[in-house]
Protein backbone atom coordinates (compact mmCIF):
# COMPACT_ATOMS: atom_id res chain seq x y z
CA UNK A 1 0.00 0.00 0.00
CA UNK A 2 1.36 3.44 -1.13
CA UNK A 3 -1.02 5.83 0.46
CA UNK A 4 1.59 7.09 2.85
CA UNK A 5 3.50 8.52 0.00
CA UNK A 6 2.64 12.16 0.71
CA UNK A 7 4.67 13.27 3.47
CA UNK A 8 7.55 16.48 3.17
CA UNK A 9 8.97 14.64 6.41
CA UNK A 10 8.20 11.47 8.39
CA UNK A 11 6.43 13.27 10.83
CA UNK A 12 4.35 15.40 8.37
CA UNK A 13 1.81 12.20 7.88
CA UNK A 14 0.95 12.58 11.53
CA UNK A 15 0.75 16.47 11.42
CA UNK A 16 -1.48 16.00 8.57
CA UNK A 17 -4.08 14.29 10.38
CA UNK A 18 -3.53 15.22 14.11
CA UNK A 19 -4.19 17.48 16.39
CA UNK A 20 -0.80 19.34 16.95
CA UNK A 21 -0.84 19.88 20.53
CA UNK A 22 -1.19 16.62 21.19
CA UNK A 23 1.63 15.15 19.00
CA UNK A 24 3.93 17.74 19.74
CA UNK A 25 4.17 16.58 23.52
CA UNK A 26 4.07 13.14 22.59
CA UNK A 27 7.02 13.16 20.23
CA UNK A 28 9.24 16.21 21.76
CA UNK A 29 9.11 13.48 24.81
CA UNK A 30 10.15 10.09 22.87
CA UNK A 31 12.95 11.42 20.95
CA UNK A 32 15.20 12.69 23.95
CA UNK A 33 14.03 9.80 26.23
CA UNK A 34 15.34 7.16 24.19
CA UNK A 35 18.49 8.78 23.17
CA UNK A 36 19.46 9.94 26.71
CA UNK A 37 18.52 6.89 28.36
CA UNK A 38 21.10 5.01 26.15
CA UNK A 39 23.65 7.65 25.30
CA UNK A 40 23.17 9.92 28.05
CA UNK A 41 23.75 11.97 24.94
CA UNK A 42 23.09 15.90 25.57
CA UNK A 43 21.65 18.23 23.07
CA UNK A 44 23.97 21.40 22.29
CA UNK A 45 23.66 24.61 20.17
CA UNK A 46 26.60 23.58 17.78
CA UNK A 47 25.09 20.60 17.04
CA UNK A 48 24.81 19.08 13.55
CA UNK A 49 21.58 19.20 12.18
CA UNK A 50 19.68 16.89 8.97
CA UNK A 51 16.44 16.97 7.64
CA UNK A 52 14.70 13.92 6.08
CA UNK A 53 12.11 13.59 3.58
CA UNK A 54 10.48 10.47 2.63
CA UNK A 55 9.03 8.87 -0.40
CA UNK A 56 7.19 5.84 -0.94
CA UNK A 57 6.15 2.82 1.09
CA UNK A 58 5.56 2.19 4.61
CA UNK A 59 8.94 0.05 4.33
CA UNK A 60 10.48 3.63 3.64
CA UNK A 61 8.90 5.08 6.55
CA UNK A 62 9.86 3.43 8.69
CA UNK A 63 13.63 2.50 7.07
CA UNK A 64 13.23 6.80 7.80
CA UNK A 65 12.48 6.19 11.24
CA UNK A 66 15.71 4.15 11.69
CA UNK A 67 17.95 6.45 9.70
CA UNK A 68 16.77 8.81 12.00
CA UNK A 69 17.40 7.24 14.82
CA UNK A 70 20.86 6.05 13.94
CA UNK A 71 21.30 9.55 13.28
CA UNK A 72 20.63 11.16 16.57
CA UNK A 73 22.33 8.27 18.15
CA UNK A 74 25.51 9.53 16.10
CA UNK A 75 25.13 13.18 17.59
CA UNK A 76 22.77 14.57 14.88
CA UNK A 77 19.38 17.38 15.07
CA UNK A 78 16.67 16.56 13.02
CA UNK A 79 14.76 20.12 12.04
CA UNK A 80 11.60 20.26 9.45
CA UNK A 81 12.44 22.68 6.92
CA UNK A 82 15.65 21.60 4.52
CA UNK A 83 17.14 25.18 5.16
CA UNK A 84 17.92 25.22 8.44
CA UNK A 85 19.73 21.62 7.84
CA UNK A 86 23.41 20.90 7.40
CA UNK A 87 22.42 17.61 5.76
CA UNK A 88 19.55 16.90 3.62
CA UNK A 89 18.47 12.88 3.23
CA UNK A 90 15.89 12.28 0.59
CA UNK A 91 14.26 8.64 0.96
CA UNK A 92 13.12 7.64 -2.01
CA UNK A 93 10.86 5.58 -3.85
CA UNK A 94 11.25 4.26 -7.76
CA UNK A 95 8.16 2.20 -7.57
CA UNK A 96 6.74 3.93 -10.51
CA UNK A 97 8.33 6.66 -12.84
CA UNK A 98 6.47 9.35 -11.23
CA UNK A 99 7.55 8.62 -7.58
CA UNK A 100 11.02 8.60 -9.30
CA UNK A 101 10.88 11.84 -10.69
CA UNK A 102 9.92 13.49 -7.22
CA UNK A 103 13.30 13.06 -5.97
CA UNK A 104 15.01 14.70 -8.72
CA UNK A 105 12.51 17.95 -8.77
CA UNK A 106 13.38 18.20 -5.08
CA UNK A 107 16.89 17.88 -5.65
CA UNK A 108 16.88 20.94 -8.36
CA UNK A 109 14.76 23.18 -6.40
CA UNK A 110 16.85 22.90 -3.66
CA UNK A 111 20.51 23.18 -5.35
CA UNK A 112 21.15 26.69 -4.15
CA UNK A 113 21.60 25.45 -0.74
CA UNK A 114 25.12 23.69 -1.60
CA UNK A 115 26.47 27.04 -2.29
CA UNK A 116 25.94 27.52 1.18
CA UNK A 117 27.50 24.46 2.27
CA UNK A 118 24.51 22.08 2.92
CA UNK A 119 25.30 18.80 2.07
CA UNK A 120 23.20 16.17 0.43
CA UNK A 121 22.46 12.38 0.71
CA UNK A 122 19.83 10.53 -1.56
CA UNK A 123 18.78 7.01 0.18
CA UNK A 124 16.15 4.59 -0.83
CA UNK A 125 15.06 2.90 -4.32
CA UNK A 126 16.09 5.04 -6.50
CA UNK A 127 19.55 5.86 -5.05
CA UNK A 128 19.96 1.81 -5.77
CA UNK A 129 18.60 2.06 -9.00
CA UNK A 130 20.50 4.74 -10.42
CA UNK A 131 23.71 4.74 -8.60
CA UNK A 132 26.30 7.03 -9.22
CA UNK A 133 24.59 8.44 -12.09
CA UNK A 134 22.49 10.50 -9.71
CA UNK A 135 25.91 12.16 -9.31
CA UNK A 136 26.01 13.00 -12.92
CA UNK A 137 22.41 13.79 -13.08
CA UNK A 138 22.55 16.09 -9.74
CA UNK A 139 26.36 17.08 -8.93
CA UNK A 140 25.87 18.91 -5.34
CA UNK A 141 24.47 14.98 -4.03
CA UNK A 142 27.88 13.86 -1.50
CA UNK A 143 25.97 10.52 -0.50
CA UNK A 144 24.23 7.74 -2.54
CA UNK A 145 22.89 4.80 -0.56
CA UNK A 146 20.21 1.87 -0.30
CA UNK A 147 18.17 0.22 1.86
CA UNK A 148 20.84 -2.72 2.21
CA UNK A 149 23.47 -0.39 3.13
CA UNK A 150 21.65 1.75 6.32
CA UNK A 151 23.43 -0.17 8.99
CA UNK A 152 26.52 1.47 7.15
CA UNK A 153 25.49 4.93 7.82
CA UNK A 154 27.74 6.23 10.61
CA UNK A 155 31.11 4.98 8.44
CA UNK A 156 29.45 7.07 5.56
CA UNK A 157 28.79 10.13 7.91
CA UNK A 158 32.72 10.30 9.07
CA UNK A 159 33.65 10.40 5.16
CA UNK A 160 30.92 12.90 4.31
CA UNK A 161 32.24 15.14 7.62
CA UNK A 162 35.53 14.26 6.23
CA UNK A 163 35.00 16.40 3.00
CA UNK A 164 34.05 12.78 0.58
CA UNK A 165 31.97 14.74 -1.83
CA UNK A 166 30.88 11.07 -3.69
CA UNK A 167 30.25 8.63 -1.19
CA UNK A 168 28.34 5.35 -1.81
CA UNK A 169 26.77 2.30 -0.31
CA UNK A 170 25.05 0.18 -3.27
CA UNK A 171 26.70 -2.58 -3.09
CA UNK A 172 24.81 -5.02 -0.22
CA UNK A 173 21.87 -6.22 -1.49
CA UNK A 174 23.11 -9.93 -1.49
CA UNK A 175 23.63 -9.04 2.17
CA UNK A 176 21.73 -11.82 4.84
CA UNK A 177 21.78 -9.05 7.52
CA UNK A 178 18.62 -7.13 7.88
CA UNK A 179 18.63 -3.32 9.25
CA UNK A 180 18.13 -3.43 12.69
CA UNK A 181 19.05 -0.27 14.67
CA UNK A 182 19.36 -0.01 18.42
CA UNK A 183 17.93 3.68 17.99
CA UNK A 184 14.36 3.83 15.99
CA UNK A 185 12.96 7.11 16.34
CA UNK A 186 9.47 6.24 15.93
CA UNK A 187 7.34 9.18 14.94
CA UNK A 188 3.75 8.17 16.56
CA UNK A 189 4.18 7.18 20.40
CA UNK A 190 0.94 4.63 19.98
CA UNK A 191 1.30 2.68 16.67
CA UNK A 192 4.66 1.59 15.81
CA UNK A 193 6.26 -0.37 12.66
CA UNK A 194 8.37 -3.57 13.13
CA UNK A 195 10.04 -4.76 9.71
CA UNK A 196 9.57 -9.00 9.51
CA UNK A 197 11.09 -9.37 6.79
CA UNK A 198 13.49 -7.23 3.85
CA UNK A 199 13.65 -7.37 0.36
CA UNK A 200 11.70 -9.57 -2.11
CA UNK A 201 12.58 -13.05 -4.50
CA UNK A 202 9.75 -12.89 -6.20
CA UNK A 203 10.52 -10.90 -9.20
CA UNK A 204 6.78 -10.23 -10.93
CA UNK A 205 7.82 -8.94 -14.31
CA UNK A 206 6.96 -5.58 -13.74
CA UNK A 207 8.35 -4.70 -10.45
CA UNK A 208 11.60 -2.99 -9.52
CA UNK A 209 11.52 -3.69 -6.02
CA UNK A 210 13.80 -6.99 -6.07
CA UNK A 211 16.40 -5.21 -8.00
CA UNK A 212 16.34 -2.20 -5.12
CA UNK A 213 16.07 -3.64 -2.19
CA UNK A 214 17.48 -7.22 -2.76
CA UNK A 215 16.79 -10.61 -1.71
CA UNK A 216 14.64 -11.50 0.95
CA UNK A 217 15.99 -11.79 4.72
CA UNK A 218 13.62 -12.54 7.93
CA UNK A 219 14.66 -11.34 11.01
CA UNK A 220 15.01 -13.78 13.82
CA UNK A 221 11.47 -14.52 15.40
CA UNK A 222 13.18 -13.57 18.71
CA UNK A 223 14.17 -10.53 17.62
CA UNK A 224 10.76 -9.20 16.60
CA UNK A 225 9.28 -10.74 19.46
CA UNK A 226 11.52 -9.06 21.52
CA UNK A 227 11.06 -5.25 19.99
CA UNK A 228 6.98 -6.01 20.25
CA UNK A 229 7.80 -6.54 23.65
CA UNK A 230 9.80 -3.09 24.14
CA UNK A 231 7.18 -1.62 22.40
CA UNK A 232 4.33 -2.83 24.29
CA UNK A 233 6.32 -1.88 27.58
CA UNK A 234 7.09 1.56 25.93
CA UNK A 235 2.78 1.81 25.39
CA UNK A 236 2.85 1.21 22.05
CA UNK A 237 -0.73 -0.27 21.89
CA UNK A 238 -0.63 -1.09 17.49
CA UNK A 239 1.71 -2.79 15.53
CA UNK A 240 2.06 -2.78 12.15
CA UNK A 241 4.21 -5.87 11.04
CA UNK A 242 6.16 -4.88 7.60
CA UNK A 243 7.70 -6.59 4.70
CA UNK A 244 7.47 -6.64 0.60
CA UNK A 245 6.12 -9.74 1.05
CA UNK A 246 5.09 -10.85 4.69
CA UNK A 247 4.06 -14.34 3.82
CA UNK A 248 7.27 -15.73 2.75
CA UNK A 249 8.77 -14.66 6.34
CA UNK A 250 10.99 -17.62 7.21
CA UNK A 251 12.46 -17.60 10.46
CA UNK A 252 16.30 -17.91 10.53
CA UNK A 253 15.96 -20.03 13.66
CA UNK A 254 13.18 -22.11 12.39
CA UNK A 255 10.93 -21.89 15.27
CA UNK A 256 8.08 -19.70 14.83
CA UNK A 257 5.63 -19.58 11.02
CA UNK A 258 4.26 -16.08 10.10
CA UNK A 259 0.93 -16.75 11.55
CA UNK A 260 2.35 -18.14 14.81
CA UNK A 261 4.46 -14.51 14.96
CA UNK A 262 0.98 -12.87 14.33
CA UNK A 263 -0.88 -14.56 17.23
CA UNK A 264 2.12 -14.24 19.32
CA UNK A 265 2.62 -10.60 19.36
CA UNK A 266 -1.50 -9.89 19.89
CA UNK A 267 -1.67 -11.68 22.87
CA UNK A 268 1.35 -9.51 24.15
CA UNK A 269 -0.40 -7.34 27.31
CA UNK A 270 -1.00 -3.77 26.35
CA UNK A 271 -1.47 -4.42 22.66
CA UNK A 272 -4.42 -4.16 21.42
CA UNK A 273 -3.76 -4.04 17.39
CA UNK A 274 -1.39 -5.86 15.54
CA UNK A 275 -1.72 -5.32 11.32
CA UNK A 276 0.63 -6.69 8.90
CA UNK A 277 1.38 -5.63 5.12
CA UNK A 278 2.45 -6.22 2.44
CA UNK A 279 0.96 -10.17 1.22
CA UNK A 280 1.27 -12.22 -1.11
CA UNK A 281 -1.54 -14.63 -2.39
CA UNK A 282 0.88 -17.41 -3.28
CA UNK A 283 2.36 -17.32 0.01
CA UNK A 284 -0.87 -16.48 1.81
CA UNK A 285 -1.79 -19.81 3.84
CA UNK A 286 -5.14 -20.46 5.54
CA UNK A 287 -3.31 -20.46 9.15
CA UNK A 288 -3.18 -16.77 9.08
CA UNK A 289 -7.08 -16.34 8.55
CA UNK A 290 -7.48 -18.62 11.35
CA UNK A 291 -4.99 -16.63 13.60
CA UNK A 292 -7.28 -13.63 12.80
CA UNK A 293 -10.38 -15.53 13.92
CA UNK A 294 -8.50 -16.59 17.19
CA UNK A 295 -6.57 -13.61 18.23
CA UNK A 296 -9.29 -10.34 19.19
CA UNK A 297 -5.90 -8.40 18.83
CA UNK A 298 -5.33 -9.39 14.83
CA UNK A 299 -7.01 -6.50 13.07
CA UNK A 300 -9.83 -7.70 11.02
CA UNK A 301 -7.95 -6.60 7.73
CA UNK A 302 -5.68 -8.22 4.75
CA UNK A 303 -4.39 -6.40 2.24
CA UNK A 304 -4.09 -9.10 -0.69
CA UNK A 305 -2.64 -7.46 -4.08
CA UNK A 306 -4.04 -9.12 -6.59
CA UNK A 307 -2.84 -6.47 -10.12
CA UNK A 308 -5.40 -8.26 -12.63
CA UNK A 309 -8.39 -10.51 -12.71
CA UNK A 310 -6.92 -12.32 -15.61
CA UNK A 311 -5.29 -15.37 -15.46
CA UNK A 312 -3.33 -14.77 -18.60
CA UNK A 313 -2.32 -11.36 -17.67
CA UNK A 314 -1.35 -12.91 -14.21
CA UNK A 315 0.85 -15.28 -15.82
CA UNK A 316 2.43 -12.65 -17.60
CA UNK A 317 3.33 -10.88 -14.80
CA UNK A 318 4.89 -14.00 -13.29
CA UNK A 319 2.36 -13.06 -9.91
CA UNK A 320 2.74 -17.52 -9.85
CA UNK A 321 -1.44 -17.86 -9.18
CA UNK A 322 -4.36 -17.79 -10.85
CA UNK A 323 -7.68 -15.59 -10.22
CA UNK A 324 -9.47 -19.05 -9.19
CA UNK A 325 -6.64 -19.44 -6.45
CA UNK A 326 -6.83 -15.71 -5.50
CA UNK A 327 -10.65 -16.12 -4.89
CA UNK A 328 -9.71 -19.65 -3.13
CA UNK A 329 -8.04 -17.27 0.10
CA UNK A 330 -10.86 -14.88 -0.51
CA UNK A 331 -13.24 -17.60 0.50
CA UNK A 332 -11.08 -18.33 3.43
CA UNK A 333 -11.40 -15.02 4.69
CA UNK A 334 -15.03 -14.76 3.78
CA UNK A 335 -15.73 -17.65 6.02
CA UNK A 336 -14.14 -16.93 8.82
CA UNK A 337 -16.58 -17.39 12.23
CA UNK A 338 -15.56 -14.86 14.80
CA UNK A 339 -14.70 -11.50 11.84
CA UNK A 340 -15.39 -9.65 9.21
CA UNK A 341 -12.33 -9.24 7.94
CA UNK A 342 -11.86 -5.98 5.37
CA UNK A 343 -10.36 -6.62 1.99
CA UNK A 344 -8.84 -4.01 0.42
CA UNK A 345 -6.04 -4.71 -2.86
CA UNK A 346 -3.67 -3.07 -5.55
CA UNK A 347 -4.22 -3.44 -9.05
CA UNK A 348 -2.28 -2.54 -12.24
CA UNK A 349 -4.67 -1.55 -15.66
CA UNK A 350 -2.65 -1.42 -19.08
CA UNK A 351 -0.11 -4.32 -17.99
CA UNK A 352 1.37 -5.02 -22.11
CA UNK A 353 -0.85 -6.83 -24.12
CA UNK A 354 -4.06 -6.54 -21.38
CA UNK A 355 -6.96 -6.55 -23.90
CA UNK A 356 -10.51 -5.28 -23.01
CA UNK A 357 -12.06 -7.56 -21.78
CA UNK A 358 -9.06 -9.15 -19.55
CA UNK A 359 -9.60 -6.06 -18.20
CA UNK A 360 -13.31 -6.48 -17.90
CA UNK A 361 -12.01 -9.32 -15.93
CA UNK A 362 -10.31 -7.36 -13.60
CA UNK A 363 -13.95 -5.02 -13.15
CA UNK A 364 -15.44 -8.38 -12.68
CA UNK A 365 -12.92 -9.60 -9.50
CA UNK A 366 -13.88 -6.32 -7.91
CA UNK A 367 -17.56 -6.77 -7.72
CA UNK A 368 -16.84 -10.25 -6.54
CA UNK A 369 -14.54 -9.61 -4.19
CA UNK A 370 -16.32 -6.65 -2.77
CA UNK A 371 -13.04 -4.50 -2.03
CA UNK A 372 -13.37 -1.89 0.86
CA UNK A 373 -10.37 -0.70 -1.00
CA UNK A 374 -8.37 -0.70 -4.20
CA UNK A 375 -5.00 1.30 -4.35
CA UNK A 376 -4.97 1.41 -8.51
CA UNK A 377 -2.16 2.19 -11.13
CA UNK A 378 -1.80 2.77 -14.55
CA UNK A 379 1.09 0.26 -15.83
CA UNK A 380 4.54 1.83 -15.35
CA UNK A 381 8.00 0.44 -16.93
CA UNK A 382 10.85 0.06 -15.00
CA UNK A 383 14.54 -0.67 -15.54
CA UNK A 384 15.79 -3.77 -15.69
CA UNK A 385 12.11 -5.36 -15.41
CA UNK A 386 11.54 -8.20 -17.57
CA UNK A 387 8.27 -6.19 -19.38
CA UNK A 388 9.94 -4.19 -20.28
CA UNK A 389 10.94 -6.74 -23.16
CA UNK A 390 6.97 -6.97 -23.84
CA UNK A 391 6.32 -5.16 -26.97
CA UNK A 392 2.67 -4.87 -27.04
CA UNK A 393 2.45 -1.69 -24.88
CA UNK A 394 -0.63 0.66 -24.37
CA UNK A 395 -1.11 4.19 -24.84
CA UNK A 396 -1.41 6.09 -22.04
CA UNK A 397 -4.63 7.51 -22.92
CA UNK A 398 -6.02 4.42 -22.62
CA UNK A 399 -4.09 3.43 -19.85
CA UNK A 400 -5.96 6.56 -17.88
CA UNK A 401 -9.19 5.38 -19.52
CA UNK A 402 -8.96 2.11 -18.01
CA UNK A 403 -8.03 3.62 -14.50
CA UNK A 404 -10.96 5.89 -14.61
CA UNK A 405 -13.41 3.64 -15.31
CA UNK A 406 -11.72 1.02 -12.78
CA UNK A 407 -11.68 3.91 -10.15
CA UNK A 408 -15.13 5.07 -10.33
CA UNK A 409 -16.43 0.92 -10.80
CA UNK A 410 -14.47 0.50 -6.96
CA UNK A 411 -15.97 4.20 -6.05
CA UNK A 412 -19.68 3.08 -6.65
CA UNK A 413 -18.79 -0.58 -4.66
CA UNK A 414 -17.59 0.99 -1.94
CA UNK A 415 -20.81 3.45 -2.05
CA UNK A 416 -23.00 0.66 -1.58
CA UNK A 417 -20.94 -1.28 0.65
CA UNK A 418 -19.99 1.20 3.26
CA UNK A 419 -23.40 1.42 4.22
CA UNK A 420 -23.42 -1.64 5.94
CA UNK A 421 -21.72 0.03 9.20
CA UNK A 422 -24.62 2.17 9.55
CA UNK A 423 -26.11 1.74 13.02
CA UNK A 424 -22.98 -0.56 14.19
CA UNK A 425 -20.72 0.55 17.19
CA UNK A 426 -16.96 0.17 16.06
CA UNK A 427 -13.95 0.75 18.14
CA UNK A 428 -11.46 3.72 16.89
CA UNK A 429 -8.01 4.43 17.88
CA UNK A 430 -8.22 8.29 18.30
CA UNK A 431 -5.74 9.96 15.32
CA UNK A 432 -6.67 13.51 16.05
CA UNK A 433 -9.22 15.83 15.35
CA UNK A 434 -10.24 18.18 12.87
CA UNK A 435 -10.74 21.58 14.44
CA UNK A 436 -12.99 22.92 11.29
CA UNK A 437 -14.98 20.49 11.33
CA UNK A 438 -15.25 19.93 14.79
CA UNK A 439 -14.65 15.99 14.71
CA UNK A 440 -12.11 13.80 16.37
CA UNK A 441 -10.51 11.14 13.94
CA UNK A 442 -10.81 7.50 14.41
CA UNK A 443 -9.38 4.28 12.57
CA UNK A 444 -11.31 1.00 13.08
CA UNK A 445 -9.61 -2.46 13.10
CA UNK A 446 -10.86 -2.48 9.35
CA UNK A 447 -8.09 0.54 8.84
CA UNK A 448 -11.14 2.95 8.17
CA UNK A 449 -11.21 6.32 8.89
CA UNK A 450 -14.49 6.74 10.95
CA UNK A 451 -14.81 10.86 12.41
CA UNK A 452 -16.90 11.40 15.19
CA UNK A 453 -18.17 13.77 17.46
CA UNK A 454 -18.76 13.69 20.95
CA UNK A 455 -21.76 15.73 22.22
CA UNK A 456 -20.10 17.53 25.01
CA UNK A 457 -18.68 14.62 26.60
CA UNK A 458 -14.71 15.53 27.10
CA UNK A 459 -12.79 14.73 24.17
CA UNK A 460 -10.71 11.36 23.92
CA UNK A 461 -6.88 11.91 23.40
CA UNK A 462 -4.90 10.77 20.61
CA UNK A 463 -4.08 7.11 20.76
CA UNK A 464 -7.10 6.37 23.49
CA UNK A 465 -9.64 3.74 22.58
CA UNK A 466 -13.32 4.44 22.18
CA UNK A 467 -16.92 3.12 21.11
CA UNK A 468 -18.38 5.44 18.09
CA UNK A 469 -21.37 4.96 16.76
CA UNK A 470 -21.82 5.06 12.90
CA UNK A 471 -24.27 7.42 11.93
CA UNK A 472 -23.05 8.30 7.69
CA UNK A 473 -21.50 6.37 5.35
CA UNK A 474 -19.05 7.61 2.55
CA UNK A 475 -17.55 5.91 -0.08
CA UNK A 476 -13.98 6.43 1.75
CA UNK A 477 -15.26 6.45 5.15
CA UNK A 478 -17.37 6.97 8.21
CA UNK A 479 -19.17 9.15 10.31
CA UNK A 480 -20.33 8.99 13.61
CA UNK A 481 -20.63 9.85 17.31
CA UNK A 482 -18.89 8.45 19.91
CA UNK A 483 -20.95 6.25 22.43
CA UNK A 484 -18.82 5.36 25.29
CA UNK A 485 -14.82 4.52 26.07
CA UNK A 486 -13.80 0.96 24.93
CA UNK A 487 -12.96 -1.38 27.72
N1 LIG B 1 3.72 0.04 -12.57
C1 LIG B 1 2.56 0.29 -11.92
N2 LIG B 1 2.30 -0.13 -10.69
C2 LIG B 1 3.26 -0.87 -10.07
N3 LIG B 1 3.29 -1.43 -8.85
C3 LIG B 1 4.47 -2.05 -8.70
N4 LIG B 1 5.23 -1.89 -9.80
C4 LIG B 1 4.48 -1.15 -10.67
C5 LIG B 1 4.70 -0.69 -11.98
N5 LIG B 1 5.83 -0.94 -12.64
C6 LIG B 1 2.16 -1.38 -7.92
C7 LIG B 1 1.65 -2.79 -7.60
C8 LIG B 1 2.14 -2.99 -6.21
C9 LIG B 1 2.07 -1.59 -5.66
C10 LIG B 1 2.87 -1.36 -4.44
O1 LIG B 1 2.57 -0.80 -6.71
O2 LIG B 1 0.24 -2.75 -7.64
O3 LIG B 1 1.34 -3.89 -5.46
FE1 LIG C 1 7.32 -6.36 -6.36
FE2 LIG C 1 6.11 -8.72 -6.76
FE3 LIG C 1 8.00 -8.48 -4.83
FE4 LIG C 1 5.60 -7.29 -4.51
S1 LIG C 1 5.97 -9.51 -4.67
S2 LIG C 1 7.63 -6.36 -4.14
S3 LIG C 1 5.08 -6.69 -6.61
S4 LIG C 1 8.31 -8.29 -7.05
Amino acid sequence: MYQLGKGRSTEFRFLSYCALPLWRSARLEALPRAILGSQGMVVSSAQKTFYIETFGCQMNFHDSEKVVGSLISQGYRQVEREEDADLIFYNTCSIRDKAEQKVFHRLADFKKLHREGKRFAVLGCVAQQEGERIFERAPHVSLVAGSASYRNLPEMLVQIEGGATRVTGLDDRETDQTFETEFTARGNPHRGYITIIEGCDKFCAYCVVPYTRGKERSRTSQSVLEEARRMADAGYTDIQLLGQNVNSYRDPLGKTSFAEILAAIGELAGIRRVRFTTSHPRDFTKDIVDAIDAVPALCDHVHLPVQSGSSRVLSSMFREYTREQYLERIAWMKAARNREISITTDVIVGFPGETEAEFAETLGLLDEVGYDGVFSFKYSPRPNTPALQYSDSIADAEKSRRLQMLQEHQREIQRKSYQRHLGRKLEVMVEGKNAARGQMIGRTSQNKTLNFTTNGVPEPCVGEYVMVEVTQAFPNSLLGRMVEWAS
